[in-house]
């Protein structure tokens, strides 16, 4: 059992089992480049204000960075009973510098350096999130702006309700992301502000500059209450909020390719790479990744939950409670950037079975809107032009034919204002570039929101 940094109050031994409870080492070690930049600024102030000397602080700077190199070069062993990635840091300094490396503590708490090390950790994670969302979006553009004249069936209720381009389809989620992006971008303002030198609640004694320490480490704000910044988990809050939204919206675009690769759409096929077979039965070729997406979508709802419910009955301020905030926020970073990076590949890979979509928007209903439309624009109220095109579909269901299968004299006997050019009008085509409205489906219109979506990235 190594000697405890706060041992001196202390008479029993400590029980390995209730250490190995009471430790975040496992899982807070990914802190480690973040917590040794963040005691370099902190030495690197105490030097400067005179709080320790300049050799002390040189010492300390040495064998911090080497103490990252061993850990590099997997040459670092933690211990359990050092509980945590601060401690064990710290003890591994003191062993390799002695005295000096005890003096690295002075005027900080764990309290404010844990909070100094998440902050610094969740912004550098985040930007990774927001780059990675990003070049789904460079796809999704790149895939729209390929497949521009494909027409597909869109659906309201699972329901063909009206011909659509694919772009103008898959572009909706292009605008999802930039709306999840964003987020990410205004949270940075709330990730990115100093703690540290806030000490275990209320500040310090020593003359310190928290302005240095903010500066040395890039931080663009500053915690204004000492309080507030060792006990300010929001932003961990709002991080797994936007993971949340942002997988929901991954989870709806894989349950749209799940649905488009079934046997009774066969709209698109995913590439060998992203689906898998099965053990049993020799035909099947799975849509496992986009099932996954879909199914870690819970778990990040999940880490959010558990964030939510952690904080909600915390007094002021550091509470050990908040040591849980570290897992669930760790495994929902790495399940979005996992997730972005494979939707990525699914989607960049995919074919569209073009065929199928013509075919499908050929033998189906969702022209009957364009015939009401084509009736008012003959004088007849809406309504009456619904009722008549209503009455029309179902001669068409019970005939087993569709509108476009109809003779003129059956549509005249339906409405005399119907003349031969219904026919082109009926055309998918034709259905979606009349289709002109500012952010329609219509492909002049869709060509102007790719050149809008463009200019946001
Ligand atoms: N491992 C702790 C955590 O992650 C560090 C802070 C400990 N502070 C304390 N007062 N025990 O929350």
């Amino acid at each position: 059992m190594s000697k405890k940094a706060w041992g001196g109050r202390f008479q029993e031994e400590s029980i390995s089992w209730v250490e190995e409870f009471n430790a975040s080492i496992h899982f807070d070690k990914v802190l480690i480049e973040e917590d040794i930049n963040g005691s370099i600024a902190h030495a690197n102030m105490l030097a400067a204000q005179n709080i320790i000397s300049e050799d002390e602080n040189s010492q300390i700077k040495s064998g911090l960075l080497s103490i990252l190199d061993d850990y590099n070069n997997d040459k670092l062993t933690f211990s359990v009973s050092q509980e945590d990635i601060h401690m064990n840091v710290e003890a591994k300094l003191i062993e390799k510098i002695g005295a000096a490396g005890g003096k690295l503590h002075t005027a900080r708490s764990r309290n404010d350096q844990v909070a100094t090390d998440m902050h610094l950790y969740v912004k550098k994670e985040v930007k990774a999130v927001i780059n990675s969302v990003e070049l789904l979006q460079e796809t999704i553009i790149g895939l729209a702006e390929k497949h521009l004249d494909i027409i597909m069936p869109g659906y309201t209720h699972l329901q063909r309700a009206q011909p659509i381009l694919f772009s103008h389809h898959i572009l909706t989620y292009f605008w999802m992301l930039e709306r999840d992006k964003s987020r990410f971008n205004d949270s940075l303002k709330r990730i990115d502000v100093s703690p540290l030198g806030a000490g275990a609640i209320s500040g310090t004694t020593f003359n310190i500059d928290r302005f240095q320490t903010k500066d040395e480490l890039g931080f663009e704000g500053i915690y204004h209450n000492s309080m507030d910044a060792v006990s300010d988990r929001d932003y961990i809050v709002e991080t797994l909020s936007n993971i949340s939204l942002t997988m929901v919206h991954l989870s709806r675009l894989s349950e749209e390719l799940i649905f488009w690769t079934t046997d009774e759409a066969n709209f698109v096929t995913l590439s060998d790479a992203f689906t898998t077979g099965s053990s049993m039965m020799p035909q099947k070729k799975n849509p496992d990744m986009a099932e996954l997406i879909r199914g870690k979508s819970g778990r990040t709802a999940g880490h959010l939950m558990s964030m939510l419910m952690l904080l909600k009955g915390l007094p002021l301020t550091y509470n050990k409670d908040m040591q849980e905030d570290k897992e669930g926020l760790f495994d929902s970073l790495t399940t979005i950037k996992g997730s972005l990076k494979i939707m990525n590949g699914m989607l960049g890979t995919l074919t569209i079975n073009e065929e199928v979509l013509e075919e499908a928007v050929t033998e189906d209903f969702s022209n009957a809107t364009e015939l009401a439309d084509y009736l008012v624009a003959k004088g007849i109220p809406f309504r009456d032009s619904h009722e008549i095109v209503g009455k029309l579909v179902l001669t068409c269901i019970n005939n087993g034919i569709y509108l476009k299968d109809m003779s003129l004299n059956e549509f005249k006997a339906a409405s005399d204002v119907i003349e031969e050019d219904i026919y082109d009008i009926l055309s998918p085509k034709v259905v979606v570039n009349r289709r002109i409205s500012y952010g329609s489906t219509g492909t002049e219109s869709v060509k102007q929101q790719l050149e809008v979506a463009k200019n946001h990235l």
